[in-house]
Protein backbone atom coordinates (compact mmCIF):
# COMPACT_ATOMS: atom_id res chain seq x y z
CA UNK A 1 0.00 0.00 0.00
CA UNK A 2 1.37 3.56 -1.04
CA UNK A 3 1.09 6.18 1.80
CA UNK A 4 2.13 9.18 0.45
CA UNK A 5 3.91 11.43 2.47
CA UNK A 6 5.02 15.31 2.12
CA UNK A 7 8.29 13.98 3.09
CA UNK A 8 8.07 12.30 0.04
CA UNK A 9 8.36 14.95 -2.26
CA UNK A 10 11.48 16.45 -0.25
CA UNK A 11 12.88 19.21 -1.90
CA UNK A 12 16.47 18.70 -0.52
CA UNK A 13 16.53 15.42 -2.88
CA UNK A 14 17.87 13.78 0.83
CA UNK A 15 15.16 10.99 0.06
CA UNK A 16 16.48 9.21 -2.54
CA UNK A 17 13.76 6.43 -3.56
CA UNK A 18 10.96 6.45 -5.81
CA UNK A 19 7.49 7.47 -4.83
CA UNK A 20 4.40 7.43 -6.59
CA UNK A 21 2.51 10.62 -7.42
CA UNK A 22 -1.18 9.91 -8.35
CA UNK A 23 -1.85 10.89 -12.33
CA UNK A 24 2.34 11.48 -13.15
CA UNK A 25 3.16 7.83 -11.89
CA UNK A 26 6.65 6.43 -10.35
CA UNK A 27 9.52 9.27 -10.13
CA UNK A 28 12.64 9.68 -8.97
CA UNK A 29 12.98 11.97 -5.86
CA UNK A 30 16.17 13.47 -7.58
CA UNK A 31 13.52 14.24 -10.75
CA UNK A 32 11.16 15.73 -8.55
CA UNK A 33 13.73 18.04 -7.22
CA UNK A 34 14.50 19.31 -10.19
CA UNK A 35 10.93 19.60 -11.32
CA UNK A 36 11.44 22.44 -13.18
CA UNK A 37 15.29 22.23 -13.79
CA UNK A 38 14.45 20.14 -17.60
CA UNK A 39 12.31 17.55 -17.11
CA UNK A 40 9.68 17.83 -19.50
CA UNK A 41 7.73 14.68 -18.91
CA UNK A 42 7.04 15.85 -15.21
CA UNK A 43 6.51 19.09 -16.04
CA UNK A 44 4.13 18.13 -18.88
CA UNK A 45 2.15 15.97 -16.48
CA UNK A 46 2.01 18.81 -14.08
CA UNK A 47 1.23 21.33 -16.67
CA UNK A 48 -1.74 19.30 -18.13
CA UNK A 49 -3.35 17.88 -14.79
CA UNK A 50 -7.02 17.60 -15.32
CA UNK A 51 -9.47 20.32 -14.65
CA UNK A 52 -12.24 20.53 -11.86
CA UNK A 53 -14.29 22.51 -13.53
CA UNK A 54 -17.29 24.93 -11.89
CA UNK A 55 -20.67 22.72 -12.56
CA UNK A 56 -22.72 25.02 -14.80
CA UNK A 57 -24.41 24.76 -17.67
CA UNK A 58 -23.52 26.17 -21.21
CA UNK A 59 -19.86 24.69 -21.16
CA UNK A 60 -19.24 22.40 -23.80
CA UNK A 61 -16.49 20.99 -21.14
CA UNK A 62 -18.19 20.77 -18.29
CA UNK A 63 -21.16 19.10 -20.37
CA UNK A 64 -18.29 16.59 -21.34
CA UNK A 65 -17.24 15.88 -17.92
CA UNK A 66 -20.96 15.30 -16.55
CA UNK A 67 -21.07 13.08 -19.29
CA UNK A 68 -17.95 10.75 -17.65
CA UNK A 69 -19.30 11.18 -14.27
CA UNK A 70 -22.23 9.83 -15.02
CA UNK A 71 -20.81 7.37 -17.15
CA UNK A 72 -18.05 6.68 -13.68
CA UNK A 73 -21.69 6.39 -11.21
CA UNK A 74 -23.07 4.01 -13.89
CA UNK A 75 -19.75 1.78 -13.79
CA UNK A 76 -19.38 1.76 -10.44
CA UNK A 77 -22.83 1.12 -9.67
CA UNK A 78 -22.64 -2.04 -12.03
CA UNK A 79 -19.44 -3.19 -9.99
CA UNK A 80 -20.07 -6.66 -7.81
CA UNK A 81 -20.45 -6.13 -4.20
CA UNK A 82 -17.23 -7.56 -3.61
CA UNK A 83 -15.27 -4.87 -5.64
CA UNK A 84 -14.15 -2.69 -2.98
CA UNK A 85 -15.14 0.08 -5.98
CA UNK A 86 -18.63 -0.54 -6.39
CA UNK A 87 -20.57 2.63 -4.97
CA UNK A 88 -22.21 1.63 -1.84
CA UNK A 89 -18.64 0.34 -1.00
CA UNK A 90 -16.83 3.38 -1.62
CA UNK A 91 -19.76 5.71 0.19
CA UNK A 92 -19.71 3.28 3.32
CA UNK A 93 -15.68 4.54 3.81
CA UNK A 94 -17.68 7.56 4.71
CA UNK A 95 -20.71 6.03 6.48
CA UNK A 96 -24.19 4.71 5.76
CA UNK A 97 -27.92 5.98 6.48
CA UNK A 98 -28.74 3.63 8.76
CA UNK A 99 -25.23 3.10 10.50
CA UNK A 100 -24.34 7.18 10.84
CA UNK A 101 -20.70 7.98 10.33
CA UNK A 102 -17.80 5.85 9.39
CA UNK A 103 -14.04 6.99 8.72
CA UNK A 104 -14.86 10.42 7.51
CA UNK A 105 -13.55 13.25 9.74
CA UNK A 106 -15.93 16.09 11.04
CA UNK A 107 -15.72 18.19 13.87
CA UNK A 108 -11.58 17.40 13.61
CA UNK A 109 -8.71 19.43 12.37
CA UNK A 110 -9.04 16.51 9.39
CA UNK A 111 -12.29 17.35 8.18
CA UNK A 112 -10.75 18.83 4.93
CA UNK A 113 -7.64 16.74 4.61
CA UNK A 114 -9.66 13.54 4.53
CA UNK A 115 -12.27 14.58 2.14
CA UNK A 116 -9.53 15.56 0.17
CA UNK A 117 -8.25 12.18 0.18
CA UNK A 118 -11.20 10.40 -0.17
CA UNK A 119 -11.94 12.52 -3.00
CA UNK A 120 -8.98 12.25 -5.00
CA UNK A 121 -9.44 8.37 -5.22
CA UNK A 122 -13.06 8.56 -5.69
CA UNK A 123 -11.84 10.88 -9.20
CA UNK A 124 -8.63 7.79 -9.66
CA UNK A 125 -11.45 5.74 -9.76
CA UNK A 126 -13.59 7.50 -12.10
CA UNK A 127 -10.61 7.85 -14.30
CA UNK A 128 -9.85 4.59 -14.11
CA UNK A 129 -13.36 3.29 -15.17
CA UNK A 130 -14.33 5.64 -17.73
CA UNK A 131 -11.02 5.56 -19.49
CA UNK A 132 -10.49 9.11 -19.30
CA UNK A 133 -7.24 9.92 -17.33
CA UNK A 134 -8.23 13.42 -17.90
CA UNK A 135 -11.46 13.76 -16.14
CA UNK A 136 -11.58 16.39 -13.27
CA UNK A 137 -14.44 15.99 -10.69
CA UNK A 138 -16.80 19.12 -11.41
CA UNK A 139 -17.14 21.25 -8.35
CA UNK A 140 -21.00 22.67 -7.55
CA UNK A 141 -20.27 26.50 -6.64
CA UNK A 142 -22.99 26.94 -4.44
CA UNK A 143 -22.39 30.53 -3.81
CA UNK A 144 -22.36 31.20 -7.66
CA UNK A 145 -25.08 28.62 -8.86
CA UNK A 146 -27.44 28.06 -6.17
CA UNK A 147 -29.74 25.70 -8.09
CA UNK A 148 -28.83 21.91 -8.18
CA UNK A 149 -27.53 21.58 -12.32
CA UNK A 150 -30.43 19.98 -14.35
CA UNK A 151 -28.56 16.63 -14.64
CA UNK A 152 -28.95 15.58 -11.18
CA UNK A 153 -32.55 16.09 -11.27
CA UNK A 154 -33.66 14.16 -13.72
CA UNK A 155 -35.23 11.09 -11.70
CA UNK A 156 -34.56 8.85 -14.62
CA UNK A 157 -30.49 9.25 -14.71
CA UNK A 158 -28.21 7.99 -12.37
CA UNK A 159 -26.86 10.82 -10.78
CA UNK A 160 -30.70 11.14 -9.39
CA UNK A 161 -31.76 11.07 -5.78
CA UNK A 162 -34.45 11.90 -3.78
CA UNK A 163 -33.70 15.04 -2.12
CA UNK A 164 -35.91 17.44 0.05
CA UNK A 165 -34.18 21.19 -1.57
CA UNK A 166 -32.48 21.56 -4.81
CA UNK A 167 -32.76 25.66 -4.69
CA UNK A 168 -30.32 27.06 -2.35
CA UNK A 169 -31.16 30.66 -3.14
CA UNK A 170 -32.34 31.46 -0.05
CA UNK A 171 -30.23 29.65 2.17
CA UNK A 172 -28.27 32.36 4.14
CA UNK A 173 -24.86 30.14 4.55
CA UNK A 174 -23.92 30.01 1.12
CA UNK A 175 -24.47 33.60 0.56
CA UNK A 176 -22.27 36.22 0.32
CA UNK A 177 -22.69 38.21 3.31
CA UNK A 178 -21.93 35.05 5.54
CA UNK A 179 -19.05 33.92 3.41
CA UNK A 180 -17.14 36.89 3.04
CA UNK A 181 -16.04 37.31 6.45
CA UNK A 182 -15.64 33.52 6.86
CA UNK A 183 -12.99 33.99 3.46
CA UNK A 184 -11.40 36.59 5.36
CA UNK A 185 -10.26 34.42 8.27
CA UNK A 186 -7.29 33.87 7.66
CA UNK A 187 -6.30 31.36 10.61
CA UNK A 188 -6.39 27.76 9.55
CA UNK A 189 -8.57 26.22 12.34
CA UNK A 190 -11.10 28.67 12.34
CA UNK A 191 -11.32 28.98 8.84
CA UNK A 192 -12.01 25.26 8.88
CA UNK A 193 -14.30 25.08 11.56
CA UNK A 194 -16.24 27.97 9.83
CA UNK A 195 -16.36 26.26 6.50
CA UNK A 196 -17.51 22.77 8.15
CA UNK A 197 -20.25 24.10 10.23
CA UNK A 198 -21.74 26.79 7.93
CA UNK A 199 -21.86 25.79 4.40
CA UNK A 200 -20.56 22.06 4.51
CA UNK A 201 -23.30 21.36 6.90
CA UNK A 202 -26.28 23.66 5.83
CA UNK A 203 -25.95 21.93 2.18
CA UNK A 204 -26.36 18.48 3.42
CA UNK A 205 -28.98 19.10 5.86
CA UNK A 206 -30.89 21.36 3.62
CA UNK A 207 -30.67 18.86 0.43
CA UNK A 208 -31.25 16.65 3.02
CA UNK A 209 -32.54 12.54 2.49
CA UNK A 210 -29.78 10.45 1.86
CA UNK A 211 -27.18 13.90 1.81
CA UNK A 212 -28.30 14.94 5.13
CA UNK A 213 -26.35 12.01 6.69
CA UNK A 214 -23.58 9.48 7.35
CA UNK A 215 -24.91 7.86 3.86
CA UNK A 216 -24.87 10.76 1.89
CA UNK A 217 -21.80 9.58 -0.03
CA UNK A 218 -24.17 7.18 -1.65
CA UNK A 219 -25.76 10.25 -3.09
CA UNK A 220 -23.79 11.42 -6.66
CA UNK A 221 -24.46 15.47 -5.83
CA UNK A 222 -21.95 14.39 -2.68
CA UNK A 223 -19.18 14.46 -4.70
CA UNK A 224 -19.78 17.34 -6.44
CA UNK A 225 -20.47 19.36 -2.74
CA UNK A 226 -17.23 17.99 -1.56
CA UNK A 227 -15.38 19.01 -4.40
CA UNK A 228 -16.65 22.56 -3.65
CA UNK A 229 -15.48 22.20 0.26
CA UNK A 230 -12.02 21.48 -1.24
CA UNK A 231 -12.38 24.26 -3.60
CA UNK A 232 -13.34 26.45 -0.90
CA UNK A 233 -9.79 25.34 0.78
CA UNK A 234 -7.80 25.31 -2.33
CA UNK A 235 -9.08 29.00 -3.00
CA UNK A 236 -7.82 30.27 0.43
CA UNK A 237 -5.06 28.56 0.70
CA UNK A 238 -3.55 28.98 -2.68
CA UNK A 239 -5.54 32.03 -4.37
CA UNK A 240 -5.97 33.92 -1.67
CA UNK A 241 -2.71 33.20 0.13
CA UNK A 242 -3.39 31.76 3.16
CA UNK A 243 -0.99 29.58 4.92
CA UNK A 244 -1.97 25.85 6.51
CA UNK A 245 -0.65 24.58 9.90
CA UNK A 246 2.96 23.42 9.76
CA UNK A 247 2.20 21.51 13.12
CA UNK A 248 4.18 18.06 12.45
CA UNK A 249 1.38 16.15 13.90
CA UNK A 250 -1.12 17.13 11.99
CA UNK A 251 0.94 17.27 8.96
CA UNK A 252 1.87 13.45 9.74
CA UNK A 253 -1.49 12.30 10.21
CA UNK A 254 -2.30 9.39 7.86
CA UNK A 255 -5.61 9.25 6.36
CA UNK A 256 -6.56 5.79 5.56
CA UNK A 257 -9.35 3.34 4.30
CA UNK A 258 -9.43 4.74 0.98
CA UNK A 259 -9.48 2.53 -1.89
CA UNK A 260 -7.81 3.36 -4.84
CA UNK A 261 -8.47 2.83 -8.77
CA UNK A 262 -7.33 -0.76 -9.01
CA UNK A 263 -9.72 -1.78 -5.54
CA UNK A 264 -6.81 -1.86 -3.41
CA UNK A 265 -6.57 -0.08 0.44
CA UNK A 266 -4.93 3.21 0.00
CA UNK A 267 -4.12 6.20 2.61
CA UNK A 268 -2.37 9.79 2.50
CA UNK A 269 -1.16 11.63 4.89
CA UNK A 270 -2.87 15.32 5.60
CA UNK A 271 0.70 16.88 4.60
CA UNK A 272 0.32 15.35 0.90
CA UNK A 273 -2.73 16.58 0.70
CA UNK A 274 -1.98 19.89 0.99
CA UNK A 275 -0.06 19.51 -2.50
CA UNK A 276 -2.77 17.75 -4.71
CA UNK A 277 -3.90 20.67 -6.00
CA UNK A 278 -0.83 21.73 -7.46
CA UNK A 279 0.01 17.87 -8.20
CA UNK A 280 -2.77 15.86 -9.52
CA UNK A 281 -5.26 18.34 -10.74
CA UNK A 282 -6.15 22.08 -10.86
CA UNK A 283 -9.13 23.92 -9.70
CA UNK A 284 -10.93 26.25 -12.86
CA UNK A 285 -10.58 29.28 -10.45
CA UNK A 286 -14.34 30.86 -9.85
CA UNK A 287 -16.04 33.18 -7.77
CA UNK A 288 -17.12 32.42 -3.82
CA UNK A 289 -18.88 35.74 -2.05
CA UNK A 290 -16.63 38.63 -2.96
CA UNK A 291 -13.38 36.43 -3.83
CA UNK A 292 -12.90 36.93 -7.46
CA UNK A 293 -11.74 33.94 -9.78
CA UNK A 294 -8.25 34.23 -10.04
CA UNK A 295 -6.01 33.81 -13.42
CA UNK A 296 -3.92 30.16 -13.43
CA UNK A 297 -0.94 30.11 -12.17
CA UNK A 298 0.61 30.36 -15.43
CA UNK A 299 4.85 30.50 -15.14
CA UNK A 300 7.14 28.31 -13.56
CA UNK A 301 8.08 30.91 -11.25
CA UNK A 302 4.67 31.32 -9.65
CA UNK A 303 4.19 27.89 -9.57
CA UNK A 304 7.54 27.38 -7.66
CA UNK A 305 6.35 30.08 -4.98
CA UNK A 306 3.03 28.72 -4.34
CA UNK A 307 4.62 25.19 -3.28
CA UNK A 308 7.34 26.33 -1.28
CA UNK A 309 4.71 27.93 0.10
CA UNK A 310 2.40 25.31 0.82
CA UNK A 311 4.97 22.83 1.48
CA UNK A 312 5.93 25.24 4.61
CA UNK A 313 2.74 26.30 6.33
CA UNK A 314 3.00 28.14 8.51
CA UNK A 315 3.09 28.30 12.51
CA UNK A 316 -0.21 28.16 13.12
CA UNK A 317 -2.13 26.88 16.18
CA UNK A 318 -5.86 27.86 17.48
CA UNK A 319 -4.42 30.03 19.89
CA UNK A 320 -7.34 31.21 22.71
CA UNK A 321 -6.00 34.05 24.31
CA UNK A 322 -9.18 35.38 26.47
CA UNK A 323 -12.22 32.86 26.83
CA UNK A 324 -15.30 33.90 28.75
CA UNK A 325 -17.88 31.27 29.37
CA UNK A 326 -21.65 32.38 29.12
CA UNK A 327 -23.70 28.92 29.46
CA UNK A 328 -22.62 25.99 30.38
CA UNK A 329 -24.94 22.34 30.45
CA UNK A 330 -28.01 23.35 29.28
CA UNK A 331 -31.02 21.90 26.97
CA UNK A 332 -32.40 24.02 24.37
CA UNK A 333 -35.84 23.77 22.98
CA UNK A 334 -35.50 24.51 18.74
CA UNK A 335 -39.06 25.68 19.41
CA UNK A 336 -38.25 29.11 21.49
CA UNK A 337 -35.30 31.35 20.72
CA UNK A 338 -32.72 30.41 23.34
CA UNK A 339 -31.10 34.04 25.27
CA UNK A 340 -28.05 33.91 26.80
CA UNK A 341 -26.40 36.99 28.47
CA UNK A 342 -22.67 37.65 29.45
CA UNK A 343 -21.01 39.24 32.18
CA UNK A 344 -18.79 40.61 29.20
CA UNK A 345 -18.90 44.18 27.98
CA UNK A 346 -17.37 45.84 24.43
CA UNK A 347 -14.99 46.98 26.91
CA UNK A 348 -13.35 44.09 27.95
CA UNK A 349 -12.72 43.62 23.69
CA UNK A 350 -11.34 47.41 23.34
CA UNK A 351 -8.18 46.49 21.67
CA UNK A 352 -10.03 44.51 18.95
CA UNK A 353 -13.14 46.77 18.64
CA UNK A 354 -12.07 49.94 18.75
CA UNK A 355 -9.64 49.45 15.45
CA UNK A 356 -9.87 48.55 11.95
CA UNK A 357 -6.68 46.54 12.24
CA UNK A 358 -7.38 44.16 14.72
CA UNK A 359 -4.48 41.68 15.97
CA UNK A 360 -7.69 39.23 16.99
CA UNK A 361 -11.13 37.90 16.40
CA UNK A 362 -13.95 37.96 18.92
CA UNK A 363 -15.86 33.97 18.23
CA UNK A 364 -19.18 32.81 19.84
CA UNK A 365 -17.91 28.86 20.49
CA UNK A 366 -21.18 27.36 20.99
CA UNK A 367 -20.43 23.51 21.53
CA UNK A 368 -22.87 20.49 21.72
CA UNK A 369 -22.92 17.59 23.56
CA UNK A 370 -24.21 15.28 20.83
CA UNK A 371 -25.75 15.69 17.80
CA UNK A 372 -29.69 16.19 17.72
CA UNK A 373 -32.43 13.39 16.56
CA UNK A 374 -33.40 15.54 13.43
CA UNK A 375 -31.18 18.43 11.73
CA UNK A 376 -33.88 19.97 9.26
CA UNK A 377 -33.21 23.11 10.74
CA UNK A 378 -30.44 25.36 11.19
CA UNK A 379 -29.42 27.80 14.11
CA UNK A 380 -28.82 31.37 13.04
CA UNK A 381 -26.49 33.52 15.81
CA UNK A 382 -27.95 37.11 17.15
CA UNK A 383 -25.87 39.66 19.22
CA UNK A 384 -27.92 41.69 22.41
CA UNK A 385 -31.85 40.87 20.45
CA UNK A 386 -33.65 39.13 22.82
CA UNK A 387 -36.56 39.66 20.93
CA UNK A 388 -35.02 37.55 17.67
CA UNK A 389 -37.25 34.88 16.48
CA UNK A 390 -36.94 33.10 13.34
CA UNK A 391 -38.54 36.22 11.25
CA UNK A 392 -35.39 38.40 12.39
CA UNK A 393 -34.15 38.51 8.95
CA UNK A 394 -30.64 37.85 8.70
CA UNK A 395 -29.90 41.78 6.90
CA UNK A 396 -30.73 42.66 10.84
CA UNK A 397 -27.98 44.35 11.94
CA UNK A 398 -27.60 42.03 15.13
CA UNK A 399 -27.31 39.13 13.02
CA UNK A 400 -23.86 37.67 13.44
CA UNK A 401 -23.86 34.10 11.99
CA UNK A 402 -25.41 31.01 11.14
CA UNK A 403 -24.62 26.83 11.28
CA UNK A 404 -26.24 23.79 11.03
CA UNK A 405 -25.86 20.24 12.62
CA UNK A 406 -24.73 17.64 9.90
CA UNK A 407 -26.70 14.12 10.37
CA UNK A 408 -28.45 12.80 13.59
CA UNK A 409 -27.63 11.34 16.39
CA UNK A 410 -27.24 7.45 15.36
CA UNK A 411 -26.33 5.03 18.64
CA UNK A 412 -24.58 2.69 16.79
CA UNK A 413 -22.18 5.16 15.25
CA UNK A 414 -18.46 4.51 15.18
CA UNK A 415 -17.90 7.71 16.78
CA UNK A 416 -19.88 9.90 19.13
CA UNK A 417 -19.62 13.09 17.26
CA UNK A 418 -19.63 16.43 19.81
CA UNK A 419 -20.47 19.47 17.56
CA UNK A 420 -18.95 22.54 18.15
CA UNK A 421 -19.63 25.58 16.16
CA UNK A 422 -17.24 29.57 15.70
CA UNK A 423 -19.47 32.05 14.69
CA UNK A 424 -17.53 35.45 14.40
CA UNK A 425 -18.61 38.39 16.16
CA UNK A 426 -15.85 41.14 15.61
CA UNK A 427 -17.96 42.51 12.92
CA UNK A 428 -21.37 42.53 14.47
CA UNK A 429 -19.76 44.27 17.70
CA UNK A 430 -18.05 46.80 15.81
CA UNK A 431 -21.44 47.41 13.65
CA UNK A 432 -23.40 47.94 16.48
CA UNK A 433 -21.29 50.02 18.81
CA UNK A 434 -20.88 51.80 15.50
CA UNK A 435 -24.65 52.57 15.64
CA UNK A 436 -24.66 53.28 19.09
CA UNK A 437 -26.63 50.36 19.74
CA UNK A 438 -23.90 48.77 22.14
CA UNK A 439 -21.90 50.97 24.73
CA UNK A 440 -18.76 50.19 25.99
CA UNK A 441 -20.01 48.34 29.31
CA UNK A 442 -23.95 46.73 27.36
CA UNK A 443 -23.27 43.15 28.83
CA UNK A 444 -23.11 40.95 25.57
CA UNK A 445 -25.96 38.80 25.08
CA UNK A 446 -26.24 36.12 22.44
CA UNK A 447 -29.46 34.51 20.87
CA UNK A 448 -29.72 31.24 19.38
CA UNK A 449 -32.64 30.70 17.17
CA UNK A 450 -33.67 27.62 15.13
CA UNK A 451 -34.77 27.94 11.55
CA UNK A 452 -36.52 24.72 10.00
CA UNK A 453 -35.88 24.47 6.86
CA UNK A 454 -39.00 23.70 5.36
CA UNK A 455 -41.24 25.95 7.34
CA UNK A 456 -42.12 23.41 10.24
CA UNK A 457 -39.80 21.42 12.54
CA UNK A 458 -40.13 17.81 11.47
CA UNK A 459 -39.98 17.42 15.49
CA UNK A 460 -40.84 20.39 17.57
CA UNK A 461 -39.93 18.93 20.72
CA UNK A 462 -36.42 18.31 19.80
CA UNK A 463 -33.54 19.75 22.32
CA UNK A 464 -30.50 20.42 21.80
CA UNK A 465 -27.78 19.44 24.71
CA UNK A 466 -25.60 22.11 25.00
CA UNK A 467 -21.98 21.70 26.66
CA UNK A 468 -21.50 25.55 26.71
CA UNK A 469 -21.35 28.94 24.86
CA UNK A 470 -18.67 30.93 25.24
CA UNK A 471 -16.65 33.92 23.97
CA UNK A 472 -13.66 33.97 23.06
CA UNK A 473 -10.37 35.33 21.14
CA UNK A 474 -7.90 34.48 18.95
CA UNK A 475 -5.27 35.71 17.00
CA UNK A 476 -5.25 37.30 13.57
CA UNK A 477 -3.04 35.28 11.29
CA UNK A 478 -0.74 37.48 8.97
CA UNK A 479 -0.66 36.32 5.43
CA UNK A 480 2.95 35.32 4.26
CA UNK A 481 1.41 35.90 0.38
CA UNK A 482 2.12 39.65 -0.45
CU1 LIG B 1 -17.91 13.68 5.57
CU2 LIG B 1 -19.76 16.45 3.87
O1 LIG B 1 -19.18 14.91 4.70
Amino acid sequence: MNVLRAADFDLTGKVSRRVFVQGIGFVGVGLLTSLFGGCDAIIDAINNRPVRRRLRTGSPEVDADINTYRDAVAAMKALPAGDLRNWNAVAAIHGTTLGGFNFCQHGTAHFFDWHRAYLFYFEQICRKLTGNAKFGLPYWNWNQDPIVHSAFLDPASTLFMARNNTNLSTLPAVGTATLDPIFGDTNFFTFWQQIEGTPHNTVHSFVGQTMGGGGSASDPLFWMHHCMVDYCWAKWNIELGNDNTNDMTWIEQVNSHFVDENGNAASATAGITTLMPLLSYRYESSAIGSSPAEAALMTKAEYQKVEARLRAGAKIAFDIKQRIVITEKAAVSIARPFSATTKAAPQDFARIINTDTAQEHIFASIAFAQLPPTSDFYLRVFLNLPSASSTTPTTDPHYAGTFAFFGTDIPSAQHKLEPSFLVNLTNTIQRLKGAQELRDDTPLSVQLVAVPFSGKFERPDTELVLNQIEIITTPVIIRSKQ
